[in-house]
């Protein structure tokens, strides 16, 4: 078992984390192996084997399941959505200054989070997938060896629960995962900003095009916030950007990642087998929130 003092930042332990049983603060056990919480019954959360701690002691076993987060990997680190990587980074810096705290909530491997570490901002990402959070931390562990400063903490919890301190996040991203806007509001400092990414009309029409007769474009999320949730979209942005996906593998792992994975008939999966180059495009939509300030 790893020491999570090599793999969770203090600071966010101490600064962000709730106790998921009493909400009271959390801090590294002495001997590195579990956190415990500061309130009078010292809560007691197991590190997971990578050195991602689980606190989600309501929801045990749920989200990704091992084989999503492996293609969902495999396809990421082959560096195809780095475009919207670059995107979501410039978007941040903008908006919040180095050093500032981003929660990454439903943060699947991380490949988000540990780009936004890498540009200096201090980052929890929250999973309900162990598998999610344990790749998570493996390549934040790798990341940190060519770059100590990079801080992170990655743990196992929904982001409808989420054992986060109130007022502690300067930003929370929410990236093609469930949008919990009342946790998310909660957790963000009044004027702190909230960005929701979705599959943009036009996202991967190409490999619709292969699955379906009669491909449809994508409607916009409808887990949005509304103005019941002290949150106001201040921007959108779409960024689009061409897809060239290169072997049968890479193109299977983009198909096994997506909703359409469980939507398509087997004779649409039948045409995508054997496909060795697919061309398509790439549509992203970020929809930026502002917490309001104190009412
Ligand atoms: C499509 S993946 C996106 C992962 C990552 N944000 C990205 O864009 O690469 C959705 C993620 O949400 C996670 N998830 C699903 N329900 C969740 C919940 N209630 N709380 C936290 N994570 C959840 C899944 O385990 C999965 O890792
Ligand atoms: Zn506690």
């Amino acid at each position: 078992m790893p020491d999570l003092n090599g793999t969770l930042d203090p600071h966010i332990v101490r600064h962000m984390l709730a106790c998921p049983v009493c909400g009271a603060g959390m801090q590294i056990s002495g001997d590195g192996r579990s956190l415990v919480c500061t309130g009078a019954r010292r809560h007691c959360f197991d590190g997971g084997g990578g050195g991602y701690v689980s606190l989600s002691p309501r929801h045990p076993g749920g989200g990704d399941a091992k084989e999503a987060v492996r293609s969902r990997s495999a396809f990421l680190e082959r560096g195809y959505y780095q475009p919207a990587a670059d995107a979501l980074c410039g978007i941040v810096r903008e908006l919040i200054p180095a050093g500032g705290a981003v929660l990454d909530a439903g943060c699947g491997e991380g490949y988000y989070s540990n780009r936004l570490a890498g540009e200096g901002y201090a980052v929890l990402g929250v999973d309900l997938s162990k598998y999610a959070a344990d790749a998570a931390t493996r390549t934040a562990r790798r990341n940190r060896q060519r770059d100590p400063g990079s801080r992170t903490v990655f743990a196992v919890a929904s982001v409808f629960d989420l054992p986060v301190q109130d007022g502690s996040a300067d930003c929370v991203t929410s990236l093609f995962a469930p949008c919990a806007p009342a946790e998310f509001a909660r957790v963000l400092k009044p004027g702190g900003f909230l960005i929701v990414a979705g599959a943009g009309a036009g996202h991967l029409m190409g490999l619709k095009r292969i699955l379906y007769d009669d491909p449809y474009i994508n409607q916009p999320r409808r887990d949005l916030p509304d103005d019941t949730h002290s949150l106001v979209l201040v921007d959108t942005r779409h960024v689009t950007f061409p897809l060239r996906v290169c072997g049968e593998a890479d193109v299977q792992a983009l198909f096994a990642m997506t909703p359409y994975y469980w939507r398509t008939s087997q004779e649409g999966k039948e045409r995508l087998k054997g496909l060795d180059v697919l061309e398509s495009e790439a549509c992203f939509d970020f929809f930026i929130y502002r917490r309001k300030d104190r009412e």
